[in-house]
């Protein structure tokens, strides 16, 4: 396919091994613009460094959300895969943000105000906990973002109102210097707005309630087999769309077999076994080549390191005549 001159970037937060929730929301779509668009994939680590205090484990999430992205089909010749915390200049360009960056807009953050609102409803001081990276975390994004003239960002839709400041700072400072950043567009995928969990819930590592892609196979297939159901007998005519097994095995089945389903449910004669069995595997056979080259890229982070740096430098050779334009046009040396 002919490529867009255009630039799609995305950030992969280092929070762990990927669950079918982040692949439906963000990975799979991200994979899919990375064919049409020249696309900067990277893992923010400095925004990971917010919540994770332990040395070891911030190295080692920050691989594992590489080999994610490569396990998944990412090729690093093709799309730019690197390090946030190997980009000084994002740094650089977060600082002049900030001085563009209302303070009001920050403070009516979802993700800052929960945990505010947490504070208060516990009884506790307002920003107990609350560091500055933390409040200022939206500011760092759009530094991520605007350091290399973005187009369209891939995000889940948690991440819809980082990506509104985004737009927001960006256009106080053209609005000042004229055009000098690219205004970016979010990419969200409705459809996939929610994933539901195995409880129902919104599947979320915070629920516990997750089915991971990676893991090994009885590690999937316990949470499959834990999906919650209400309990109708098979031969009972039952609705799909009150199902959470439907829900997530019609992202993974072809539309034909999700039209027999679908038809299944409605006219009685399916067991709810029988359908986690077979969404089983169809995650086997969606992930598991893709699981064994994650693992295999896990044993080998120097080849990661290699990835990384690569991209680094690739990704640095954009922000870098990015960040001199921003420069000139307030006023410091460039
Ligand atoms: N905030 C995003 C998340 O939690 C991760 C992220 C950081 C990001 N910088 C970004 C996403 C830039 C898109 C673009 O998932």
């Amino acid at each position: 396919m002919e490529k867009l001159e255009q630039i799609a970037l995305t950030g992969l937060k280092p929070t762990g091994p990927p669950h079918i929730g982040n692949y439906l929301g963000m990975l799979k779509p991200s994979l899919e613009l990375a064919e049409k668009f020249q696309a900067l994939y990277f893992i923010p680590d400095y925004h990971a460094l917010t919540t994770v205090r332990n040395r070891k484990e911030l190295t080692n999430l920050t691989y594992q959300a590489t080999a994610t992205w490569i396990a998944l089909g990412l090729n690093p010749d093709e799309v730019i895969i690197y390090r946030q915390s190997d980009i000084p200049e994002v740094f650089e360009l977060a600082w002049v943000l900030s001085c563009f960056t209302a303070k009001g807009l920050l403070n009516r953050s979802h993700a800052y105000k929960a945990i505010v609102d947490d504070n208060v409803a516990e009884g506790r001081e307002e920003d107990k906990n609350i560091n500055i990276g933390l409040f200022t975390y939206p500011v760092l994004m759009a530094a991520d973002i605007l350091l290399f003239g973005t187009h369209v960002v891939p995000v889940g839709l948690d991440q819809k109102q980082h990506l509104e400041i985004t737009r927001d700072v960006a256009l106080t400072f053209n609005g000042i210097y004229g055009n000098v950043l690219t205004i970016p567009e979010a990419v969200i995928r409705e459809e996939v707005m929610t994933i539901p969990g195995i409880d129902g819930r919104k599947m979320s590592k915070s629920y516990n309630n997750v089915i991971p892609i990676f893991a090994p196979s009885n590690e999937v297939l316990k949470p499959v087999k834990r999906i919650v159901t209400d309990s109708k007998r098979p031969e009972e005519p039952k609705d799909p769309d009150a199902c959470n097994v439907f829900a997530i095995y019609q992202h993974f089945a072809d539309a034909d077999a999700v039209a027999a389903k679908r038809q299944l449910y409605l006219e009685g004669g399916l067991a709810y076994g029988t359908m986690k069995q077979e969404l089983f595997e169809l995650l086997e056979t969606t992930f598991s080549d893709k699981r064994d080259r994650y693992n295999a890229l896990m044993d080998n982070t120097d080849e990661l390191d290699r990835i990384l740096a690569d991209g680094a430098e690739k990704a640095r050779a954009i922000a870098i005549p990015i960040l001199a334009k921003v420069r000139k046009a307030v006023g410091v040396r460039s």
